[in-house]
């Protein structure tokens, strides 16, 4: 029964005139009458998908103490930082914070991946909300686009920061690297040099190795 109020159209539409009749009933100070039968469909909702840790699969605070020091160093050059794995645009915002007002951040990503159940498009439409005022503001351009064709049609200028955090094996990873190193990127770091991803260890000691390390962020001399 509750499958067929979450997928049956008429049962959406009767559950979003109550919601509604609830919102004025809410203008007007009073309690909701309507949907609090509903509670079930939403417990339903939450059971049937991962739970919605948003603080999982971005950068710790260890990691973050190296990034926001690269970010700080990537000032010095001109030219965009690029952040290629974007999730749901948490390190994008926090990038922002230590940038300098004139640099852009590219934030690339396919939403192809995560962690959450979310169609891609639910999640290229969390990363617009929660980017949307770096994005109108001109500091964030979020680009949907597979990297390996970003990286194909790219032509901007040499990027000041390069932050790799998109998939995490071998091959993409080394294509990943060998594109920043092409391009002249001034500072290229990433995410996932660890155990869990010996891939990234591999290509990363295969090109210098890290220069820096904090937890899994990696950054190469
Ligand atoms: C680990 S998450 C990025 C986390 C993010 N940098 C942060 O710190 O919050 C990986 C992201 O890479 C994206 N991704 C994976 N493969 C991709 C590809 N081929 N092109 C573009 N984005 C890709 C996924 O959609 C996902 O959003």
């Amino acid at each position: 029964m509750v499958t067929q109020q979450l997928t049956n159209p008429m049962g959406r539409s009767q559950t979003a005139i109550k919601y509604v009749r609830d919102g004025y009933r809410a203008i007007r100070g009073k309690s909701p009458k309507y949907t609090t039968d509903l509670h079930c469909v939403r417990t339903a909702a939450a059971a049937i998908r991962p739970p919605l840790t948003l603080q999982n699969n971005s950068v710790t605070e260890v990691e973050w103490s190296l990034l926001s020091k690269l970010v700080e160093e990537s000032r010095n050059h001109t030219g965009p930082i690029i952040e290629i794995g974007v999730l749901a645009g948490k390190t994008t915002q926090r990038m922002a914070r230590y940038k300098s007002p004139t640099q852009k951040i590219l934030a690339v990503d396919n939403f192809c991946w995560n962690p959450w159940g979310l169609t891609p498009d639910e999640q290229w439409g969390l990363v617009c909300h929660s980017l949307d005022y770096l994005v109108s503001t001109g500091n964030v351009e979020v680009i949907r686009i597979d990297k390996n064709e970003f990286f194909e049609t790219y032509n901007g200028p040499a990027p000041s920061l390069v932050f790799l955090d998109a998939m995490h094996d071998y091959e993409e990873t080394k294509k990943d690297i060998l594109w920043a190193q092409r391009v002249g990127a001034k500072i290229i770091a990433g995410h996932d040099y660890g155990p869990d991803f010996p891939g990234v260890i591999q290509i990363v000691d295969e090109v210098g190795g890290p220069k820096q390390l904090a937890g899994s962020v990696w950054r190469l001399a």
